[in-house]
């Protein structure tokens, strides 16, 4: 067993400024929510245009996903968050001054390949430089940006809504893109790439500055800590394959209980819940951004000391029931039923909040082994965003199917599912060396 371990404010420090890439993640992918009501009218964008403008970004994140594992394992992790904060400089600069719909069609895809790879680099990094004992509240910070930037998104756009001035939307992300730029100048990289490419006496001294306990650690331990490159079919040994396997799962059920459903189109929900002017819809919107964010701050204090298994159980049984009282509520049109389909709508976020929203990332940034890790995490982060990108592209042919009860209902269905999934495939690995959480993996084979 691991011995409680000091906290550094160095530690705090390195993983701040990493996760204001989960900020950039959060922040684009949420405000073209509001932009978009202005970007129709200016460039007089059909349907299909509208739809592609909305999920385009969800194509890059998915493609980025993939080069990222492979460029952090390559070049690093650090270098690869650097020249992504570049590319989040360009991007955001494409749609700021686009004049064409292809031209914003280019930015956007660009801003969605950094934010494949930030999704990647930003839980690895942090996994990567804090000891057992914080690291699930550390790596949380990720997800508490991601929801910090996705609240800021719907204020911003509820701020410049009036004049519709959707560049000045779009170019908010400009301050936390140079910031990122330039806080990667202050932090170092992680020990665990440094040992992958032989730099142990380097790896040791940053070990050392984050006062983590040595003498366990991966860096010391892990025999192949010479430059000899892992390749690709180690993913396919035996005892990396049920990682492998929980890893795509929890990614896949982190977007197919549909969360994204209820980031991307909340103000036409709370529309189809009775919540019929435009401006009540938008601010019951920032009301979810709001809970997400404060419920992730709850799992940030607890995810170390209960644990990550009974957030996600606890997590995926509360968005599960909240689903099936929130179809209860679509089922009739009178001024109850619509309270109860509000609270019910926030109480699923915040068990997403709890459990499925920060506990997915940190699992899949600790369970593999670390010459191979970006890769492993590129291939269950892949999954992420292509699921993502279904469910969002679905959701209205579904409530067309099933109904609105219905469509939930299933999502509902699928939380069960995952409960399943969770209490079957997903080892607990509060406290615990990365390391030895791959133990586990071994006597699971
Ligand atoms: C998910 C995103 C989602 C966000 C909501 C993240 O963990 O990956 O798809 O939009 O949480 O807070």
């Amino acid at each position: 067993m691991v011995k409680k371990q000091k906290f550094t404010s160095f530690t705090l420090f390195v993983s701040i400024i990493a996760a204001i890439g989960g900020l950039l993640f959060g922040y684009n992918t949420a405000t073209i929510s509001g932009a978009i009501l202005f970007l129709t009218k200016d460039f007089n964008l059909s349907t299909i245009a509208q739809e592609v403008m909305i999920s385009i970004i969800l194509v890059g994140a998915l493609v980025g996903a993939c080069f990222g594992g492979i460029l952090t394992d390559r070049i690093g992790r650090k270098k690869s968050l650097f020249i992504t904060s570049i590319v989040f400089i360009i991007g955001t600069f494409i749609v700021m001054i686009a004049q064409t719909v292809t031209m914003l069609f280019i930015g956007r895809i660009i801003l969605g390949l950094a934010i494949g790879v930030v999704s990647l680099a930003v839980p690895l990094y942090i996994a990567e430089m804090s000891d057992p004992t914080h690291r699930g509240a550390l790596v949380s910070l990720n997800q508490l940006a991601i929801t910090i930037g996705i609240l800021l998104a719907y204020v911003i756009d509820y701020f410049y809504a009036p004049t519709g001035e959707w560049r000045s939307m779009f170019g908010v992300a400009m301050i936390p893109a140079v910031l990122l730029f330039i806080g990667l100048f202050f932090i170092p990289e992680t020990p665990s790439f440094l040992a992958i490419r032989g730099k142990k006496d380097k790896a040791l001294k940053i070990l050392k500055k984050i006062e983590v306990d040595t003498s366990h650690s991966e860096v010391v331990v892990e025999k192949g800590t010479s430059k000899k490159r892992v390749s690709w079919k180690n993913l396919l040994e035996k005892s990396v394959k049920p990682a492998l396997f929980a890893g795509i799962g929890i990614s896949i059920f982190q977007q197919i209980t549909g969360i994204n459903v209820v980031i991307y189109y909340a103000p036409r929900i709370f529309q189809m819940a009775g919540l019929e002017s435009a401006t009540s819809a938008i601010l019951a919107t920032m009301g979810v951004g709001v809970i997400n964010l404060l419920m992730t701050f709850v799992a940030l204090w607890i995810i170390d000391l209960v644990g990550r298994k009974p957030l996600l159980i606890v997590g995926l049984i509360g968005m599960s029931l909240s689903l099936g009282v929130l179809g209860i509520g679509f089922l009739q049109t009178t001024g109850t039923a619509s309270i109860i389909s509000i609270v019910s709508l926030m109480c699923y976020v915040s068990f997403f909040a709890i459990g499925l929203g920060p506990v997915t990332w940190l699992i899949i940034s600790e369970i593999y082994p670390m010459g191979i890790r970006g890769r492993a995490m590129g291939i269950a982060i892949f999954a992420n965003w292509t699921c993502n990108y279904i469910v969002s592209l679905t959701f209205l042919n579904l409530v067309g199917f099933f109904g609105k009860s219905g469509a939930f209902w299933f999502y509902g269905v699928i939380c069960l599912l995952g409960l399943w999934f969770v209490i079957k495939k997903i080892p607990e690995t509060k406290g615990k060396e990365l390391k030895e959480i791959q133990k586990y993996f071994k006597k699971a084979k």
